[in-house]
């Protein structure tokens, strides 16, 4: 018996430990930082727009320039609870001014914070993980040029066991993938393959086409059998 039970409690140990580390938030590696360019902000800003930021990161109904006063607000109700967007405006404070271009990409590609925790997939980054390096890091030389909008954002309102960030790991090792969906036409169509490799990457990249158009299942994951129906 006491045999058994101490059988038990290691085996138990043993998940745990192997629970915690499958659930390590993961971020960019070495090799893919010291890639990072210097950032375009021209491109960043076609960016910016073909990655909807504005819709969840600007005040809920906001129009023409107030679009760029990233201060954050909207609601986001889903099955685990209400999400608010946070301030992403340059303010050093209660936006993101003081973030590098890694801890930036890191968020947009990894959905890793620059505490080193899991952000929530509430912010489309399963989609924008497809993004490249130097488009992210162009992204991040426009937004540096935006508005410094003060005030934090309210708080998500979040049950448990949601409101446990560590808990996303196991969600991002089935749900976060950089890999393209859709694989491309046989050679011999008629499709211009350059003009093909960009659409592809707009909406499943920045575009963040699927997150709305593709069914989730119970976990809140993209079903990817149902890609776009
Ligand atoms: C569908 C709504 C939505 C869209 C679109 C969206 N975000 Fe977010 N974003 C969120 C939510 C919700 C969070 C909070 C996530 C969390 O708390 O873990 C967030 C968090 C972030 C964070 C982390 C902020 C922090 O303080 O931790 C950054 C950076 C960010 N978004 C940048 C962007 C950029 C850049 C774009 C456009 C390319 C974008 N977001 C598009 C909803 C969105
Ligand atoms: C935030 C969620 C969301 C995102 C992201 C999104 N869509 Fe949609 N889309 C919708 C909704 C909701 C409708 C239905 C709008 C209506 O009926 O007025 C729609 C409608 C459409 C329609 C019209 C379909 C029809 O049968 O009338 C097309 C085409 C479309 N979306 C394409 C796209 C593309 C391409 C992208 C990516 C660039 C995209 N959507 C991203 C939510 C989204």
């Amino acid at each position: 018996m006491k045999k058994l039970v101490a059988i038990l409690v290691i085996v138990g140990l043993a998940g745990a430990a192997a629970g915690w580390i499958l659930t390590v938030p993961r971020t960019l590696s070495k090799m893919q930082i010291a890639d990072l360019p210097a950032g375009d902000p021209v491109n960043g800003e076609l960016l910016f727009w073909a990655g909807g930021c504005a819709s969840c990161h600007a005040a809920p109904g906001a129009k023409g320039d107030d679009k760029l006063l990233l201060g954050g607000g909207l609601k986001l109700e889903t099955p685990f609870g209400v999400f608010v967007a946070p301030n992403i405006s340059s303010d050093q404070e209660d936006g993101i001014g003081s973030w590098s271009k890694v801890d930036f990409a890191n968020a947009m590609l990894t959905g890793t914070s620059p505490q080193g925790s899991h952000l929530y997939p509430a912010f489309p980054y399963t989609s924008y993980a497809r993004m490249t390096l130097s488009d992210v890091t162009d992204l991040y030389a426009f937004m540096t040029f935006l508005p410094s909008v003060s005030g934090k954002a309210a708080a998500h309102e979040l049950g448990f066991p949601f409101n446990i960030r560590r808990g996303l790991g196991l969600w991002k090792l089935l749900n976060l993938s950089s890999e393209p969906v859709v694989s491309a036409p046989a050679a011999g169509s008629d499709v211009d393959p350059d003009l093909w490799q960009r659409g592809r990457y707009l909406v499943e990249g920045p575009g963040h086409c699927g997150e709305c158009h593709t069914p989730r299942d119970l976990m809140g994951g993209l079903d990817m059998s149902r890609w776009m129906s």
